[in-house]
């Protein structure tokens, strides 16, 4: 039962010494959001940007900036990506011990909160906090980088939390691994967003992003 797609380009993929244009071709090619992985090196084995980078790419565009935060402990930075810029801010279910009172904050800077699960995390660890959800991210690799493989086990756990949702008005985002070959297999289980990093940066020109983007959305809406 696909519903309307959305594509959500990681910047990670992209040329850093460029960010800002990397921004605006992507949006100009078809981006529905912009996808932000923050990585610190310490939750994840890799170091990416900080609230700073965001600030400078938000004149860029007005897309939805959608803040993946892969770092622990991400409380004391709630409120620095809020103030950059981020319309939805998510945070890893495995990053704390207090998944509820993250949500809360994030909810509390006026910002819609997400939840990431890595791919070894049940879906049951957000049963009861379902309605302080606007996102849940199903992370389809292990978080920290770029151009993995997708994880088939993952595809289950989406129709699960598909499920749990029901009719709450909450995104159901995939990331990792997302290509035309895999993207179909999601959005068949219920998931609505789709991030890509290679899949949609490959190429390094508008053209080429435009025709990722839409063989990803044209794959998915399919399936
Ligand atoms: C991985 C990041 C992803 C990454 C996806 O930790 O959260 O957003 O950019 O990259 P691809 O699409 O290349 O798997
Ligand atoms: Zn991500």
């Amino acid at each position: 039962m696909p519903r309307d797609v959305k594509i959500a380009p990681s910047i990670l993929a992209s040329d850093f010494s460029k960010l800002g244009q990397e921004v605006r071709d992507v949006v100009e090619a078809g981006a529905d959001w912009i996808h932000l992985d923050v990585m610190d090196g310490h939750f994840v084995p890799n170091i990416t940007f900080g609230p700073d980078v965001i600030a400078k790419l938000r004149p860029h565009t007005d897309k939805i900036f959608d803040t993946h935060l892969m770092i622990a402990p991400c409380d004391p930075y709630l409120e620095a990506f809020a103030k950059a810029g981020s319309d939805i801010i998510t945070v890893h279910a495995e990053a704390g011990p207090h998944l509820d009172r993250s949500l809360q904050a994030i909810r509390n800077l006026g910002k819609k909160a997400g939840v990431s699960l890595n791919p070894s995390t049940p879906e049951s660890v957000i049963e009861y906090v379902l309605d302080r959800l606007d996102l849940i991210l199903v992370m389809t690799v292990n978080p920290g980088f770029g151009g993995q493989k997708f994880i088939q086990s993952q595809v289950e756990k989406t129709r699960r939390i598909r499920q749990m949702i029901g009719d709450r008005p909450i995104d159901l985002q995939i990331d990792g691994g997302v290509t035309p070959e895999t993207a179909p297999l999601v959005a068949a289980a219920g998931a609505n967003v789709l991030v890509a990093g290679s899949a949609v940066f490959k190429g390094g020109t508008v053209e080429s992003y435009a025709g990722n983007i839409s063989a990803i959305r044209k794959a998915a809406e399919e399936a």
